[in-house]
């Protein structure tokens, strides 16, 4: 029996179906154990036969696969973006992969859009829960189409969603050598769900004397994270407000096209996927940043506990970015493709 770990490939839509290929380029050069499998699951699958997920799809991920490795759902045929709910959501929700970590570091100057930022002036962590929230999809709609139309859109926090992501961001913070961990959110408006949160926060930070919890609303931390990012670690927050701020904290990063995610329950078959969408606007040009997805796969890897690899992966990143061999979104002359070989190489070395 081989000991490699089996990774399933799910690259998706647009710019997904570019990046995702030259990440395991580069992944393969590192040699790290592992075997791939591909899935077809997206927009021209939906098109062709209606099917998001073959029918006991997620079982079969979550027994077959040590890891899922996705490119990006969304495309303008799919005006409803149904398959992306049932593909994407439906992954997060059904295997329960509560811990959305999503490491925010900048790897040169050169790539900030603020003034005077080093690399160790940003360089935190957001954790955001990843099974809740307006995320359900409950509420309804009431005398639709009609002038006394009503919509509600309902924002779920489970006691148990709540406590095991924010204890997840201690652990982190903990295994991270990280000192503080601040929790984010709109107590002062959305009460009884804010209630629950600071509560449960407030109790789980006692098991962590040696991490200092802290508050922010999430209004003012959009401020901090452009006016004085070095200031956050670990940041844990809900499932929306954490979309929204790891789009800001990608642009930090160099953009969107730098930012790498993993969609975490310890100990089952985890997901990670770049924090980018499918692109469309850019797709198929070969000009997608593909160091999202390569970053993301050296978090894979570490997850999978390929550590070695992985770091050879992140080295060969920040080499590329030192060096200009990049994409034109972060200043360099290169496409995805030459991108992602001149990475594989020092990679390979
Ligand atoms: P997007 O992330 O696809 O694009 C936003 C902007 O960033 C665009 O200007 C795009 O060109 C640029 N960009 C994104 N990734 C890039 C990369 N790797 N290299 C260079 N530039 C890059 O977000 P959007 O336009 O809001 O959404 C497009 C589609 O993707 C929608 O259908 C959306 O629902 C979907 N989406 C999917 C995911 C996912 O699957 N994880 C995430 C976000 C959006
Ligand atoms: C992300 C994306 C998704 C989300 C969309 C495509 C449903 O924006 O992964 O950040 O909102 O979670
Ligand atoms: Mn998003």
């Amino acid at each position: 029996m081989s000991s490699s770990k089996r990774i399933a490939v799910i690259p998706g839509d647009g710019i997904g179906k570019e990046v995702i290929p030259n990440a395991i380029e580069v992944i393969r050069a590192s040699g790290a154990p592992v075997e791939f499998t591909a899935f077809d699951w997206g927009a021209d699958r939906y098109l062709s036969d209606g099917i998001t997920v073959p029918p006991d799809g997620f079982q079969m991920l979550a027994r077959d696969f040590d890891a899922i490795f996705v490119g990006a759902l969304g495309d303008p045929r799919v005006p409803t973006n149904i398959h992306a709910k049932e593909i994407l959501l439906n992954m997060r929700f059904k295997l329960d992969l509560y811990a959305n970590v999503r490491p925010v570091r900048l790897l040169d100057s050169s790539l900030c859009p603020l003034k005077n930022a080093r690399p160790d002036n940003v360089n935190f962590t957001v954790i955001r829960e990843n099974t809740e929230g307006v995320y359900t999809n409950m509420g309804g709609s009431f005398k639709l189409g009609t002038p006394d139309e009503v919509a509600t859109q309902e924002d779920i926090n489970t006691r148990k969603g709540v406590e095991r992501v924010i204890r997840f961001a201690f652990e982190h913070a903990r295994a991270t050598g990280c000192r503080k961990v601040l929790i984010s959110d709109k107590s002062n408006v959305m009460t009884f769900a804010g209630d629950l949160w600071q509560r449960v926060f407030k109790e789980v930070a006692q098991e962590f004397p040696d991490i200092q919890p802290q508050h922010m609303y999430v209004d003012a931390l959009c401020l901090q994270m452009v006016r004085e990012p070095r200031a956050l670690e670990v940041i844990v927050t809900n499932n929306m407000f954490g979309d929204i701020i790891t789009d800001l904290a990608a642009a930090l990063q160099g953009g969107l096209g730098m930012a790498a995610s993993g969609n975490i329950h310890p100990g089952r078959t985890s997901m990670f996927e770049p924090v980018h969408g499918s692109a469309p606007q850019i797709a198929g040009k070969n000009v997608a940043n593909p160091m999202g997805a390569i970053l993301t796969g050296a978090m894979m890897l570490a997850h999978l506990g390929l550590n070695a690899q992985a770091q050879k992966v992140e080295n060969a990143v920040l080499e590329a970015v030192r060096a200009k061999k990049t994409t034109v979104d972060v200043g360099g002359p290169l496409g995805t493709r030459e991108c992602a070989t001149w990475i594989a190489e020092r990679v390979a070395k």
